[in-house]
């Protein structure tokens, strides 16, 4: 591919992968106004930008197979917290920016154990066969990751277990 339209293919995927993610965040704001119809389309358009970010992706070959695809979050999820997420939070702690601190922080404890996830994810799949995972839960409030079952406080926020989302 040309190095222009590359480049235009990322900042569009990077655009709509945004604006998606937004939408969705605004759909559930609106679901707590009470604007149910706000809400339902915030998520319908919410759903168009996630198609335009998967045609950005697969023009720009990114989409690979599930080896390939946990091999690449491996990959971006430990430079969050080996680099990225240390990075940053030292910036925060410098200019003592109290939300970003509490942001980056959630963050960067709730990340540490999703590339070990996908890292049993991936050996199972070279080994030919889907990975045994029980129910997942995650804290509504900070990210924070287990598998089995939520715990009474959340460990990195003290979220109650009632602020657990199930996968
Ligand atoms: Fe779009
Ligand atoms: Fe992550
Ligand atoms: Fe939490």
């Amino acid at each position: 591919m040309r190095k222009m339209t590359e480049k235009n293919l990322k900042e569009a995927f990077a655009g709509e992968s945004q604006a998606h993610m937004k939408y969705a965040i605004f759909a559930e704001k609106a679901e707590e106004d009470g604007l149910k119809n706000v809400a339902r389309l915030f998520r319908a358009i919410s759903f168009a930008e996630l198609v335009h970010a998967k045609n950005h992706l697969k023009a720009l070959g990114q989409m690979g197979d599930s080896m390939d695809n946990l091999q690449t979050a491996i990959d971006g999820e430990t430079y969050e917290v080996e680099e990225m997420y240390p990075a940053f939070r030292a910036v925060a702690d410098l200019q003592n920016e109290r939300g970003a601190q509490q942001s980056i922080n959630y963050a960067l404890q709730a990340e540490k154990v999703h590339a070990g996830m996908y890292q049993s994810a991936k050996q199972a799949v070279a080994s030919g066969s889907d990975i045994k995972i029980g129910a997942i839960y995650i804290c509504k409030k900070c990210g924070y990751t287990v598998e089995g079952e939520a715990p009474k406080r959340c460990p990195i926020c003290g979220a109650p277990s009632a602020e657990f989302k199930e996968f």
